[in-house]
C-alpha cells in the first residue's frame, strides 16, 4: 500500500480519531525496510542499541557517532515512519547548548524528524530550548534506562503514590515545556492512564505501562527473541526469530562440517571450451 511519510499533523490526527499509534525501536537498514512495509507509525533509534546491538551491559557507553550511523541506516530503510533519534547519555545533560548541538546532528546528518531525551522537571529547559530551535522533542519518564542505577535497576517506577504523583507532575511540566510526546516506561497502568487523560497537546506512548496510552512501543529485539540476556515481562514474543536463526546457524555449521553445503546449485561453472583453454594456458 502506498504510504505518505508520517508528520506531526498526521500523528496527531490519528490520536484525535482515537486510532492507536504503533512504535518500535530499530537500528539497521533491513529491519527498517520491514518495519516501514508493515506500516509502523514511529521508529525510535533507541540508545538501547548499546545493549541489543553492541552488547554493552547498559546504554551509558553509547556515543553520538554510534547513534548517527544507525539512524542514517534506518532512515535509508524507512522513508515513511516518523523517525526519532534517542539522545545518548551525557549528550544533553551537561547544558542546553550540548542538547541543541547534538539534537541538531540527528536532524541534519541522519534525517531524523525528532529527538527523545530522558528526565523530568530537570530536563524541561532542554526541551523548551530544543523546541525553540525547531526540533520536535519527545520526553521519557518512568523507568529511564540512563539512570537505571539510581532507580534501583530495570524495575517498575511509580508503584507508590508519592512517586506516581511526581511522574504525573513531570509529564505535565514536559508538556508545558513543549514536548510533542512523552514515552512512559514501566509504570503501573493507572499512572499511565491518568497521564494520558491529562495530556492535551502531547501524545503518550506506553512501554509496559498498560493499554491506555495513545500508542505502544516495544524494543524490537525483545518481541522477536533476539536479545540473548533476558526477556522482559512487558514484551510479548510476536515470533521467535531468535530460535529460527539459531537453528539455521546450527544447520549451516553441520552441513559445512559434513560437506553437504555447498551443492551444485550454489556454485558456478566455466563453459567447457573455456576450461580447456584455461588448462592449456596454465601449462605455458
Ligand atoms: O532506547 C530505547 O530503546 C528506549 C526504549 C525504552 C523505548 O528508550
Amino acid at each position: 500500500m502506498e504510504r505518505k511519510p508520517a508528520s506531526l499533523p498526521s500523528l496527531f490526527k490519528k490520536v484525535a480519531e482515537k486510532q492507536q499509534l504503533s512504535m518500535l525501536t530499530c537500528y539497521d537498514f533491513p529491519t527498517a525496510v520491514m518495519q516501514d512495509r508493515a506500516g509502523i507509525d514511529i521508529i525510535l533509534v533507541g540508545d538501547s542499541l548499546g545493549m541489543t546491538m553492541l552488547g554493552y551491559e547498559s546504554t551509558l557507553p553509547v556515543t553520538m557517532e554510534d547513534m548517527i550511523r544507525h539512524a542514517q541506516a534506518v532512515r535509508r530503510g524507512s522513508p515513511n515512519a516518523w523517525l526519532i533519534g534517542d539522545m545518548p547519555y551525557m549528550t544533553y545533560q551537561p547544558s542546553i547548548e550540548s542538547a541543541i548541538r547534538n539534537a541538531g546532528r540527528f536532524m541534519a546528518e541522519a534525517g531524523c524528524n525528532a529527538v527523545k531525551l530522558e528526565g523530568g522537571v530537570e530536563m524541561a529547559d532542554r526541551i523548551a530550548a530544543l523546541v525553540r530551535s525547531g526540533i520536535p522533542t519527545m520526553g521519557h519518564l518512568g523507568l529511564t534506562p540512563q539512570s537505571a542505577g539510581a532507580q534501583g535497576g530495570f524495575r517498575l517506577q511509580g508503584k507508590g503514590a508519592v512517586q506516581a504523583k511526581k511522574i504525573v507532575d513531570d509529564a505535565n511540566i514536559l508538556e508545558e515545556a513543549g514536548a510533542y510526546s512523552i514515552l512512559i516506561e514501566l509504570v503501573p497502568h493507572q499512572v499511565c492512564k491518568i497521564i494520558t487523560e491529562r495530556a492535551q497537546n502531547c501524545f503518550i506512548i506506553g512501554l509496559g505501562s498498560g493499554p491506555d496510552a495513545h500508542g505502544q512501543v516495544l524494543i524490537y529485539h525483545d518481541m522477536f527473541g533476539l536479545f540473548p540476556r533476558f526477556r522482559p515481562k512487558m514484551a510479548r514474543l510476536f515470533a521467535d526469530a531468535g530460535k529460527v536463526i539459531q537453528q539455521g546457524l546450527e544447520q549451516y555449521v553441520k552441513e559445512v562440517t559434513e560437506r553437504t553445503f555447498p551443492q551444485p546449485e550454489n556454485w558456478f561453472q566455466m563453459p567447457d571450451e573455456e576450461y580447456q583453454h584455461f588448462m592449456e594456458l596454465l601449462k605455458k
